[in-house]
């Protein structure tokens, strides 16, 4: 029989700057209620650092979780949207700063798939025997790309970084089955134009070609089909029925999707952990962070059925279907910190909101609030 990809270890990382809904009301029409009762967000990270930074320390709990040394990976992929860099890899640089000397590495783009893409990928790979130990990164600085003026995407998005090691391991515990889909077609629904080679230069483009491009109506109903039907889809191949769900951990999208995918499945909603509230949308880094959470929570438990279901752009969906393995704690802890910072949301937003000022009637030069 040949081995499965079971989590080892797991570790998240959280800039400390909050973005709440009351600071939103300062600089967009909008209210908290608004915001809760339709996305079940009421603040997001705005990270002081670079994505690199929030993966490195995710990665460095994740491997203590694991009780792991760095020279012991074969493999480094980070799921990105919001890379630091196209080259070298973000994975290339936690590499260096981990002395990770025996992993191969590379990144991922499948938006917020990413890390369902991310597992998908490395469980072939530990199946197979190419590798045996392997750490899976989802890291995002989306901030990078919103306009903090623009109520219908802004509100939602935030930063931070989840990480989760994979060893191949015998018996019954693993990832049992995964599905992948995209459908390129309907990719213009959320764009990031700024981000890529297409065009003129950063500083030549109309400032509204420089932000998040966003439907969030299509996306929304796109979301809740795509995610049951992949979770379904998934079930059935690895011999299940959802009555077999222990736990539905989901990409944080929206609560609003969460809840309807879970409902049209028939999954009740005890069984679904969301930590959407306090982090917003993060993206590729959604799935990992919900990870750690989850298990300090307790919501984990030896041989659990879990469902991990994603929706992002592209559009790519996809879902993991997987048996938890015997340890639901950690092996040891990682101390280190993010560098301390005294700024404010709005320290860090300042660039932001002079920038996209003109896009609503605003000088750059006024006062940002
Ligand atoms: C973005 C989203 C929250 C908007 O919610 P919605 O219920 O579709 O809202 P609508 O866009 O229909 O807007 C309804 C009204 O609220 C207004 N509105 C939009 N954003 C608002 C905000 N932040 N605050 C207050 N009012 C707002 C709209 O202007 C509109 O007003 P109108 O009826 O006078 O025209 C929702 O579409 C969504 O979550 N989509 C999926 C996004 C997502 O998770 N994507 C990632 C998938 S990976």
């Amino acid at each position: 029989m040949s081995p499965k990809a079971v989590i080892t270890g797991w570790g998240k990382c959280v800039p400390p700057v909050e973005l709440t809904n009351q600071d939103l009301e300062k600089v967009m029409d909008t209210n908290d209620q608004w915001i809760f009762e339709r996305t079940g967000i009421k603040s997001r990270r705005i990270s002081h650092v670079e994505g690199t930074d929030l993966a490195e320390l995710a990665a460095r709990r994740a491997l203590a979780c694991a009780g792991l040394e760095p020279e012991e990976l074969d493999l480094i992929v980070v799921a990105s949207t919001t890379p630091e860099l196209l080259c070298p890899s973000v994975a290339a640089m936690v590499q260096d700063r981990l002395g990770a000397v025996n992993a191969g590495t590379f990144d991922l783009n499948a938006a917020c798939s990413g890390f369902v893409y991310a597992t998908a990928n490395i469980t072939g790979m530990i199946e197979s025997g190419f590798v045996k130990k392997v750490l899976v990164i989802g890291a995002e600085k989306l901030h990078i790309a919103m306009d903090y003026r623009d109520r219908s995407t802004a509100i939602l998005f935030g930063d931070g970084a989840g990480a989760a090691v994979y060893e191949a391991t015998e018996g019954d515990a693993g990832v049992l089955a995964v599905d992948l889909g995209a459908d390129g077609s309907m990719g213009y629904t959320m764009v990031f134009p700024s981000l890529g080679t297409r065009g003129e230069p950063y500083e030549a483009r109309p400032i509204e070609d420089v932000r998040l491009y966003f439907e969030g109506q299509p996306i929304f109903k796109m979301a809740v089909k795509g995610m049951a039907a992949s979770t379904e889809k998934t079930l059935e191949r690895a011999g299940l029925t959802v009555d077999d769900v222990d736990l539905v951990i989901p990409h944080q999208a929206n609560a609003r999707i969460i809840d309807a995918a879970t409902r049209r499945m028939g999954i009740p909603p005890e069984k679904v952990f969301t930590n959407i509230e306090n982090l917003g949308n993060t993206a590729a880094a959604s799935i990992p962070m919900a990870i750690s959470d989850a298990a300090a929570a307790g919501r984990l438990h030896p041989g659990d059925i879990v469902a991990f279901p994603a929706f992002g752009g592209g559009i790519t969906w996809g879902t993991l279907i997987m048996r938890w393995g015997q340890r639901t704690e950690p092996v040891g802890t990682h101390q280190g910190e993010l560098p301390p910072t005294d700024a404010t949301v709005f320290d860090l937003l300042e660039n932001n909101l002079r920038f996209f000022a003109p896009l609503h009637g605003r000088d750059s030069a006024d006062p940002i609030i």
